[in-house]
């Protein structure tokens, strides 16, 4: 498969959110809503959900490690891991969409990443029992990480200074709409649809060998010990963040100088964005949204 992101999206300007079935969107993730809910997925497809900056990218390439790291060797140095995972609803001009990469995706299993809240999920992968793996991270990482990100990549809106940001993210005026919403909505879809292995950025970042074996035995999986070491050290951050083919170095519209993608790969680098009285009043407001005591975050390991 041949992706060329060199333009990508150096002609794609930032855009306006708007709302999209009450949920705060743009254009580069509707525009191609129709054909997106139209998917057809197969029964061994596996979907990766996340609120953006939640580690999509971290669980992406441990799934496709697991799967094609031992099949296929060259997978990993010549398609970049937007090319492996397509983002399913993602439209952006001149790239191409996701639900086309998804469909020519020659691999079984196809793995497909979207950020979609629950509601929007297309309903084959529901009709089809697909597996899903969902990932959480804890509010506060998660905001910085996507503060960040909005201020290096020039196809999100306008990120503003950090207080009006933190306030944006409160009133859950982000693309993909309300984190609270987000990891809500998919917990409670847990409790009905079996086939949802829920996770959490901090336990993958406590204990990466952990949390790999849990995904396998959930996915089915053997791998030998040796394969899993491998698997284990390629995720860690430090290797990611090198890896051209998972670092998203090779995407135009993200600004390196402004912010790297694989910045800090921490839990707890909020304490170096909060003031004190901005926790404090992220907090009271916290308590109120979050009410499911079973819905446990950590923002310190
Ligand atoms: P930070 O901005 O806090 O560093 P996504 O893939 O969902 O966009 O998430 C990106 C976030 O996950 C970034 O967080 C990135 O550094 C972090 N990340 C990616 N790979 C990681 C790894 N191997 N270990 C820890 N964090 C990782």
């Amino acid at each position: 498969m041949s992706l060329d992101s060199s333009f990508l999206m150096k002609s794609a300007p930032r855009v306006e959110l708007f709302d999209f079935h009450g949920v705060s969107m743009i254009s580069y993730f509707t525009d191609n809503w129709d054909n997106v809910q139209n998917f057809q997925a197969r029964p061994d497809d596996i979907l990766i959900a996340t609120y953006p900056k939640a580690g999509t990218t971290w669980v992406s390439l441990i799934l496709d490690l697991l799967y094609f790291g031992k099949t296929d060797p060259e997978r990993q140095t010549s398609i970049p891991i937007y090319g492996r995972v397509p983002f399913l609803e993602m439209d952006f001009p001149s790239f191409g969409s996701g639900k086309d990469l998804a469909d020519n995706l020659p691999t079984s299993p196809r793995l497909i990443k979207t950020h979609f809240p629950v509601q929007f999920v297309p309903k084959s992968f529901w009709e089809q029992n697909c597996k899903i793996v969902y990932v959480g991270r804890n509010a506060k990482d998660n905001m910085v990480s996507y503060f960040h990100f909005d201020r290096m990549n020039m196809c999100q809106p306008e990120p503003g200074d950090w207080n009006s940001y933190l306030h944006r993210f409160m009133e859950g005026k982000m693309v993909f709409g309300p984190w609270y919403d987000h990891v809500n909505g998919w917990w409670k879809k847990k409790q009905t649809y079996s086939n949802l292995h829920y996770m959490f950025y901090e336990d993958l970042a406590e204990d990466t060998g952990r949390e790999i074996d849990k995904l396998c035995s959930f996915l089915g999986l053997s791998p030998s010990v040796e394969e899993k070491e491998i698997v284990e050290s390629k995720v860690q951050f430090d290797s990611m963040k090198k890896d051209d083919m998972a670092n998203y170095s090779t995407v135009g519209a993200m600004d390196f100088k402004i912010s790297p993608f694989m910045r800090k790969g921490k839990v707890g680098d909020w304490r170096n964005h909060f003031t004190v009285a901005q926790n404090e009043e992220f907090d009271e407001d916290y308590k109120k949204k979050m009410k499911d005591p079973l819905l446990q975050f950590r923002t310190d390991i």
